[in-house]
């Protein structure tokens, strides 16, 4: 069901919300988006007729995200978002990406159309917004909820992205033996890893931004087959301890990749809607997800999943989805930091 675009014919109509508590509601929710190394790229200007987004391009990751993907993946992950929200008060977004060539830290501009009462679906997704968390290491065994994936791929469609299952089993160990190449490459490359460690705040910081030792698990399990996780604890030996030693889950869930057919800017954007809007609807479902975009960074590895693995789509993301009994803790800067 798409329904979060403007039905036709349909005047803006008078606002029920004031104007300064839409814009708070809808930079709240915003800034709850996933976005890499959390870093939260991202800063909003709002009027009465309109919110937009920009990147905060001193927020860049400048090595291992020089062209700066993963910071329009992580400020599209945003704009979905604010569309949630914006449905959530009752209000039909119109939002125009990258829209003015002559400032291209413009994200995208929101505005709306008509009121029209949120459905369930959309009330759903917004309840998620708060309660999705990156899932760092290994699923329990189960199967994903039934119609889970079909429902997980649709929701990438209506954004105009490929969310591609890996089913077979050699396909899935292709996949890990590049992401444990990308890890590996990242861990030699003292600028790349001297860049993460920047993200990565010790136990008891103060800071808002960067993944916190609360986000990750101490001793990550080996998956099978192993996707390693990004070492933001760089053997200090932080991060969650299990709940039940010995009884760590190993399975490295249901594997994907989310794609796009081109790999401009725009596209970039786009994958970060199709991105929230998946992660949203799996944790609707109760399943969570961990990401990988180690490999991403790396002009070969990326070029090699594009064509052995995503059937030449340009791959945006590594996905894993599960079930766990584990939860995440993350942290954001407040909104009067972002809000301009
Ligand atoms: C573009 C992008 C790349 C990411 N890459 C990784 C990754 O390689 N490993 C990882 O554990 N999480 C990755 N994440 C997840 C972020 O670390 C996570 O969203 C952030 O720390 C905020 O935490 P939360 O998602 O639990 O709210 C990525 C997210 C985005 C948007």
């Amino acid at each position: 069901m798409d329904v979060f675009h403007a039905p036709p014919d349909r005047s803006p109509g008078e606002l029920t919300t004031r104007p300064d508590e839409l814009a708070r509601l809808v930079v709240e929710a915003a800034v709850q988006a996933p976005s890499v190394h959390n870093t939260q790229p991202w800063r909003f200007r709002a009027s009465e007729s309109e919110i937009s987004v920009y990147t905060d391009p001193s927020r860049q990751l400048r090595v291992a995200d020089p062209r700066g993907r993963e910071l329009l993946v992580s400020c599209g992950a945003a704009v979905f978002t604010m569309r949630v929200a914006l449905r959530q008060a009752g209000v039909v977004p119109t939002v125009s990406v990258l829209p003015d060539a002559d400032q291209p830290d413009l994200v995208a501009r929101v505005t709306w159309g008509g009121q029209v009462p949120p459905v369930e679906y959309e009330r759903q997704l917004f309840t998620e917004i708060a309660r999705r968390r990156t899932h760092r290491g290994g699923f329990s065994p189960e199967p994903l909820p039934r119609g889970a994936l079909e429902a997980l791929r649709e929701e990438a469609a209506l954004e105009g992205a490929m969310l591609r299952v890996l089913a077979q089993d050699e396909q899935r160990a292709a996949l890990a033996a590049v992401v444990e190449a990308g890890e590996r490459a990242l861990r030699l490359d003292g600028a790349r890893a001297q860049e993460e460690a920047r993200w990565a705040p010790p136990p008891g910081s103060l800071r808002r931004d960067g993944v916190p030792p609360t986000g990750y698990p101490a001793r990550p399990p080996r998956t099978e087959p192993y996707f390693p996780s990004r070492d933001f604890a760089r053997g200090h030996g932080w991060g969650i301890r299990p709940h039940a030693p010995g009884q760590l889950s190993r399975s490295a869930g249901v594997v994907c990749i989310l794609a796009t057919s081109v790999d401009e800017p725009r596209d970039w954007v786009q994958a970060g809607q199709a991105l929230q809007r998946v992660l949203l609807c799996a944790s609707s479902f109760g399943v969570a997800a961990a990401m990988h975009s180690q490999p991403l960074e790396l002009t070969t590895l990326r070029e090699f999943i594009r064509v052995e693995l995503s059937g030449r789509a340009h791959p945006q993301m590594v996905l894993r989805f599960g079930a766990t009994s584990q939860t995440a803790v993350s942290f954001r800067r407040p909104v009067e930091e972002v809000l301009l």
